[in-house]
């Protein structure tokens, strides 16, 4: 059976973009595939961090999960800190990776260009090695993300490939699972940027928990095209970004939906996005103020999640352990 895995960072509520691009794709792959999610504290702490709000946004963000529809009996939902063979292997993989190839990191070239490279942490430089061993720990055959993550995909295929020529085959080398449609959504007010937890705009950022008022309000106030066609093409992002999220929030696809707007124009497109994501919004809202009422519950659930987390990691760090020559404790 194939194996999935993919990560989400506590930090920061989850927005629109995250929804389209991974989370709906594990709901789906819990279905048909080995899955493992995890919550990436660990990654989130290579910028700076409020022990009390990761806590809770830990917590709220595996509701969050939950409430999308993730179901702890078809899938694996875990906190990575739980795991802790996620940094055993890390470390082994920081001796295969080179700098070479993590300063070419875009995300840490932009951290870099930014703030000042000497003031990016050690842990941020390093971030991506913990990704792939998040990934090759479980063996991993599949990793639905967006398209921002697709570099560091390429590095953890680079990982594993250098791994298994120098030790022999150990690690899964695994495909990325990027979506044709919604892979890269757009922030509202900036179409060249990609909706983001840390936007500067934060109405081009839809949350899952914006109120109805909040969610009319971004969309109306959204940045549009040039022109008055409907349709979903590359000289019309910010349109396509729209259509795309009327898509996902309906269920309609995207030609059937140019096909409703042909002789129609923005206002309307306008009107029907607010509408339609209202409406798919709602139900996850009730959910997930539901779920949040009994943390002790998600607690529960995570703990079986890396109870079984840990039985897979541990079986592969014995192997790379031997592998790389370490002498077994007696
Ligand atoms: P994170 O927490 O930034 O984002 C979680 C997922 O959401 C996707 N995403 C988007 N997709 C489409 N449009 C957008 N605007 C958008 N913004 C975010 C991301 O591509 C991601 O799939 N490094 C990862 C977390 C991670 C991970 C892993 C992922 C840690 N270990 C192992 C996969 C496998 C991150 O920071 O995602």
């Amino acid at each position: 059976m194939t194996r999935v895995l993919s990560g989400i960072q506590p930090t920061g509520e989850v927005h629109l973009g995250n929804y389209i691009g991974a989370l709906q794709h594990w709901v789906t792959d819990q279905y048909e595939h080995e899955s493992y999610y995890c919550i990436v504290d660990l990654h989130a702490i290579t910028t700076p961090q409020e022990p009390e709000r990761l806590r809770a946004a830990t917590l709220d963000l595996a509701a969050t999960l939950l409430a999308v529809g993730l179901e702890p009996d078809r899938c694996t939902l875990f906190v990575q800190s739980h795991v802790p063979e996620h940094t055993e292997l890390a470390w082994i993989l920081n001796c295969v990776a080179t700098f070479g190839e993590l300063r070419r990191m875009t995300q840490f070239k932009d951290k870099a260009a930014k703030q000042r490279e000497a003031g990016v942490s050690v842990g941020y430089f390093d971030y991506p090695v913990l990704q792939a061993a998040d990934i090759l720990i479980y063996q991993a055959d599949r990793v639905p993300v967006g398209e921002d993550q697709r570099q560091h995909l390429e590095l953890t295929r680079n990982i594993a490939q250098r791994f298994n020529a120098r030790f022999g085959d150990t690690f899964i080398v695994p495909e990325p699972a990027i979506p044709k449609v919604g892979a890269k959504i757009l922030d509202l007010q900036n179409p060249l940027a990609k909706m983001s937890k840390s936007a500067d705009s934060p109405q081009g950022t839809i949350k899952l928990t914006d109120s109805r008022d909040v969610v009319a309000k971004k969309i109306k106030v959204a940045v549009t095209d040039s022109g008055r066609e409907i349709l979903a093409s590359p000289d019309k992002p910010a349109i396509t970004n729209l259509l795309t999220i009327l898509s996902v929030a309906t269920g309609k696809s995207l030609s059937d939906l140019e096909d409703s707007f042909r002789d129609r124009g923005y206002a309307d497109l306008k009107r029907e996005v607010a509408e339609g994501l209202i409406a798919f919004l709602e139900p996850i809202q009730e959910r997930y103020a539901e779920l949040l009422g009994d943390p002790a519950e998600i607690g529960r659930q995570l703990e079986i999640g890396a109870t079984k987390a840990q039985k897979v990691a541990q079986a592969t760090m014995a192997g790379v352990y031997d592998r790389v020559g370490f002498l077994p404790r007696k």
